[in-house]
């Protein structure tokens, strides 16, 4: 029997070149050219660290090979190449004479690594990679509103897409990629920028499937100017949608607790509509902290002082109010401390973080200490919520 070897890959068509999984990778065997992100078939241990990372899920590819694809194969590729066929990888020829460690390496390697974020049990199953670099979707621009007061520091736009007829499921927590027009300094194409949907899967008009997104111009950003830009009735090419894991629970008595900063409340917003379409008022049953600078800077600051305290519990917290102390969301969460641990302690509660990467820290150190407080070591509870797919982290 030929040896059979197992074979991690990055998918060119998905992957958005953002490095991440390069910059995670702990033994330097993820490395770039111009063209592709690949993976030293040497150097790779499958240690899964740069699994969860990669906002696409381009890193979770894996083949049985008879040799391993080189470094140089791998930077010429525009596509992946498909699994061979099991019986040119045994000198046995036909499915009977299958080597067990080929059956056993193709299983796992279809299993994909799973990473440490679990979708929730009961999530709707999500559509993923559907439209491609080299074939993204067209949407049209049905709107772009802005959404923190004219004259504050920071535009943040809700923009309005609609995919005319063409088949675009996304459900909430999913992300999509916007491709900016034109070429980079190199003169390769500009690669997509991932964005959260901001509207829920039936559409930000019910029934309309149309789909909302939460841009905050970025003074130098490339996509978010082309974004914020754009008007009603341009185009726009999409791909995507992508992840698997930041999902909503579809059972009703699930109980949400989302924390947030700025356009981290992108999925939240859609979870919320979601909510309240579907399971409508339950009290307890969603609590939001979100942060901000000021209430001017807040997305949806009016929509959401407006919604009922039985469909969401909201927190809105201000670092930078003339004469008043700064507050984080971490600092609200100790203010909330007596909620927060008796949602700890629910196992239908699902946990959601989304927005500055900085605030990963003190809401991680927040849990630790509410969970201490009551006798629970968060460390064990936090393995137990990811492995339930009831801890969700997205920060960027
Ligand atoms: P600040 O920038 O006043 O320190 P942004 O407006 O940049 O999107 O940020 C959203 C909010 O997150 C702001 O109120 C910002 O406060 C706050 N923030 C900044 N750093 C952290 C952190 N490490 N933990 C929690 N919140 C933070």
């Amino acid at each position: 029997m030929t040896q059979a070897l197992k074979q991690h890959l990055i998918d060119p068509e998905i992957c958005i070149r953002c490095h991440t999984c390069e910059m995670t990778c702990p033994i330097g065997a993820i490395q770039h050219n111009d063209d592709n992100v690949v993976v030293d078939p040497d150097a790779c241990n499958f240690c899964m660290d740069c699994i969860p990372v990669c906002p696409t899920g381009s890193i979770d590819e894996w083949r049985v090979v008879a040799q391993h694809y080189s470094l140089d194969d791998q930077f010429g590729w525009e596509e992946l190449p498909e699994q061979e066929a099991i019986n040119t990888l045994s000198s046995d020829a036909g499915a009977e004479a299958m080597d067990p460690v080929v059956v056993a390496l193709l299983n796992e390697a279809h299993k994909g690594a799973g990473g440490k974020s679990r979708a929730p049990k009961s999530a709707a199953k999500p559509a993923i990679n559907m439209y491609t670099i080299k074939a993204p979707a067209t949407a049209t621009v049905q709107g772009n509103f802005r959404l923190t007061a004219e004259g504050s520091d920071t535009d943040t736009r809700h923009i309005i897409l609609n995919f005319e007829g063409q088949t675009f499921p996304v459900l909430e927590g999913q992300t999509i990629g916007i491709i900016p027009p034109g070429s980079n300094t190199a003169g390769n194409a500009n690669l997509p920028r991932l964005y959260s949907v901001s509207s829920p899967r039936d559409g930000e008009r019910p029934n309309f499937g149309n789909v909302s997104l939460t841009v905050k111009r970025e003074t130098h950003g490339l996509a978010s100017n082309f974004i914020c830009d754009l008007q009603a009735g341009d185009t726009v090419q999409v791909t995507g949608p992508f992840g698997s894991t930041f999902l909503l629970p579809e059972d009703p008595d699930a109980r949400l607790l989302m924390i947030c900063t700025g356009t981290g409340s992108a999925p939240m917003r859609a979870f919320t509509m979601r909510r309240e379409r579907i399971v409508g008022k339950k009290p307890g049953g969603m609590t939001m902290i979100f942060g901000a600078r000021a209430p001017e800077e807040l997305p949806y600051f009016g929509p959401l002082k407006k919604l009922p305290v039985d469909l969401l519990q909201t927190h809105m917290v201000f670092s930078r109010l003339p004469g008043t102390p700064k507050e984080y969301v971490q600092d609200r969460m100790m203010v909330e401390r007596k909620s927060i641990a008796e949602l700890l302690t629910d196992n239908k509660t699902y946990i959601y973080v989304c927005g500055l990467r900085g605030m990963e820290e003190g809401v991680e150190k927040t849990f630790n200490s509410i969970a201490e407080s009551v006798g629970t070591s968060w460390a064990e509870l936090r393995d137990t919520m990811l492995e339930q797919g009831r801890y969700h982290v997205e920060t960027y």
